[in-house]
């Protein structure tokens, strides 16, 4: 089946002052060095890939005492131009949620919605047509799924996570058409009875392995056609091109050592 690509609008944050200083993720290990030179030539590479498809990247300054703001698709959820601010689980990360919410104000979006309840953007919220998929369980709050269904008048399908490897959920779904219902995802990364609700609304769904999840390979962004992730993740390129998609292998290796990849460095403006 032919697939087009629809134009998208990414909000990105360079890896400016990015490191490894604490651990909030398994993935994060202080002792390890980060190349900073780099996780700067990988970030560019991904925000020149989108420029080269046809997208528009919009930029959010860094912030020195941030050195998690490289992982924007946390930073907020936009959809129709909506915006529900994020409220971060760790301090560390606190005020990211502000400099997101300033950056809205100052781009022409009116209507930021400040949150009651901690959610983490779109890393733990996932847009399909039908849907607004949205984890917990280590991050975002439960509560956070009845604040997002109120505000953007969506139904919100709340899933387990219970793999601390998979701590968001864009660590392990991954949205591949959003003018349908097309996912991946890797069913080791939720409850039984989240998965069983994946299997009923998603059918079809491509189901990633073991390794490829391992290797942070749902950790992707679709523009309908290209879906650009993880080159680790080799076992989704095939049954990808099956479905008419075209894998573009990125190398995050350097925003792996903070627990990121492809789509935790993206976040998806919507309408
Ligand atoms: N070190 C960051 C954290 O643990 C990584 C966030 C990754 N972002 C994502 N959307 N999964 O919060």
């Amino acid at each position: 089946m032919p697939r087009e690509a629809v134009s998208r609008r990414y909000l990105m944050c360079a890896p400016t002052h990015f490191r490894v200083t604490y651990s909030i993720n398994p993935w994060m290990d202080p002792s390890k060095p980060v190349d900073l030179p780099l996780a700067q030539t990988q970030w560019e590479d991904l925000r020149d890939r989108y420029r080269a498809l046809g997208h528009t990247v919009e930029l959010l300054d860094p912030r020195p005492d941030l050195p998690d703001m490289v992982f924007a698709a946390n930073g907020a959820t936009v959809i129709d131009g909506r915006v529900l601010g994020a409220r971060f689980a760790y301090r560390e990360r606190y005020e990211e949620a502000g400099a997101h919410r300033a950056w809205f104000r100052a781009n022409g979006f009116t209507e930021i919605h400040e949150p009651d309840h901690v959610n983490e953007g779109e890393g733990d919220f996932a847009v399909t047509a039908s849907y607004v998929l949205a984890g917990r369980g280590f991050r975002s709050s439960p509560l956070s799924h009845g604040e997002a269904q109120e505000f953007f008048g969506r139904p919100v399908i709340g899933l387990d996570l219970v793999d601390p490897r998979y701590y968001h959920l864009d660590t392990a779904l991954s949205v591949l058409d959003d003018a349908g219902d097309e996912i991946m995802y890797y069913p080791g990364a939720f409850s039984p009875g989240s998965r069983s609700v994946l299997a009923r609304l998603f059918p079809d769904a491509l189901i990633a392995g073991e390794a490829d999840a391992a290797a942070l390979g749902l950790n992707a962004v679709s523009d309908g056609r290209h879906v650009l992730l993880p080159q680790a993740a080799t076992g989704l390129f095939d049954p990808l091109r099956a479905r008419g998609f075209e894998p573009v292998p990125m190398d995050l290796g350097e925003l792996l050592k903070g627990g990121g990849s492809v789509k935790c460095c993206t976040q998806e403006l919507r309408g």
